[in-house]
């Protein structure tokens, strides 16, 4: 005997992006019809800036609202951090038809995310990024996770948020590092997939360092439309997805050795500079597109002169624990062109020896 579970369609889980200045003020009409309560899980610095503001307002409508936090920076994003929240939601009796509010980063997106994923089951969220890195890369595609001491986003799940608020208004309180930070992963989505966002980048990048508005709103607007692209044909990162890990292999081995201190952005920048590199030493990318993405990442003020504080022999051995490893082989996303990576029989990831890794180090 056989049976068949007919599950919703794709459809069924789409949502809206939208990029506009003051949309986290709207965010009511993007709530599900039946919910009952709201929980704004954020960090310490937003919690500060923008989540007792927005809990405040809330309580003028029907609905119940909580304000979860905790303390800022990556190294909350931990299963103790998931559990303290949790609990708290528990006692607060949130139910099924509760609706999480993450407002904060791309730390906050994660844990947040990956808590509606898991509490009861699967619960409703929408992701109201504050930061760049948030707004053009972390809070779309429902790619939730914490870290573990073993690495980064090592314990997660896909799950898909009801809605994406990114209110540019967040960004006027961002740091400058942090708009860096960003923008690196803007580059990083532009450089694998299109060689007009990246020209867009270049020739407005002065301007997006100043926070000028309209451009980041363009930036914003060019990096998630490549990435719900992506998203849509391949949310479960199977292949194609994988090119958004760019400079990630060698990014997260750096980011988990500097114990979490150099910010995301700037470690996959330094990933991004060695596996270019790389593509450079395999014959798949010119030495011209090389200098094009080096010099990319010097006018956000990338050095790559900052690799050399780096063990070679342990970013390698910890790239052994990226989720892309298989079977003791370590595998690369790499640059064919500015806006293009490498494919062989449309396969995105490549194996690559250790003796390539690391004669790519000893050229910076
Ligand atoms: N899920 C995904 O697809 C995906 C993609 C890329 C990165 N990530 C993850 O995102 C995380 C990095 O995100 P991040 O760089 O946003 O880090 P973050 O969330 O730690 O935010 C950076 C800092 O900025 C502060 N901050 C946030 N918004 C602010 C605002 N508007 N004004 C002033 N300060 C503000 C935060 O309190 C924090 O101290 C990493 O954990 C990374 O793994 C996830």
């Amino acid at each position: 005997m056989q049976l068949k579970i007919k599950l919703p369609d794709k459809k069924a889980q789409s949502y809206p992006i939208v990029i506009e200045a003051g949309i986290s003020e709207q965010l009511i009409q993007y709530l599900p019809k039946n919910t009952s309560s709201l929980v704004i899980i954020t960090d310490s610095t937003v919690k500060k800036h923008y989540a007792q503001a927005l809990k405040n307002a809330l309580e003028k409508t029907i609905y119940s609202v909580f304000l979860l936090s905790f303390k800022a920076g990556e190294a909350s994003k931990n299963i103790q951090t998931k559990i303290k929240l949790e609990e708290a939601m528990l006692v607060k009796c949130c139910g099924r038809d509760t609706v999480i509010l993450a407002l904060g980063g791309g730390v906050v997106g994660d844990l947040a995310g990956f808590i509606a994923a898991t509490y009861m089951r699967g619960i409703s969220y929408i992701q109201i990024p504050t930061t760049l890195l948030a707004m053009v890369d972390s809070s779309v595609g429902g790619k939730t996770a914490i870290d573990t001491p073993q690495g980064k986003n090592l314990i997660g799940a896909f799950w898909q948020p009801r809605a994406v608020l990114a209110d540019l208004n967040l960004l006027k309180t961002l740091s400058k590092q942090h708009i860096v930070n960003g923008l690196v992963e803007a580059l990083k989505i532009f450089l694998t997939c299109s060689s007009k966002d990246v020209q867009y980048f270049k020739k407005n990048v002065q301007l997006a360092l100043t926070k000028n508005e309209a451009i980041l709103h363009q930036l914003v607007y060019r990096a998630v439309k490549i990435k719900a692209q992506v998203v849509e044909q391949d949310e479960h990162e199977i292949n194609l997805r994988k090119i958004l890990n760019w400079g990630h292999t060698i990014g997260h081995a750096i980011e988990h050795l500097s114990h979490y201190k150099m910010l995301h952005g700037y470690a996959v920048a330094l990933g991004i500079l060695v596996e270019a590199k790389i593509s450079l030493l395999m014959g798949y990318l010119s030495a011209t597109d090389y200098l094009f993405v080096e010099n990319s990442l010097k006018d956000l003020g990338i050095r790559p002169s900052d690799l050399q504080k780096y063990n070679p022999n342990e970013i390698i051995k910890h790239t052994y624990k990226d989720k892309k490893a298989k079977a003791g082989q370590v595998y690369y996303v790499l640059l064919s062109g500015v806006g293009q990576v490498h494919q062989i029989k449309g396969k995105v990831t490549h194996p690559v020896s250790d003796r390539i890794v690391k004669e790519a180090f000893s050229l910076f």
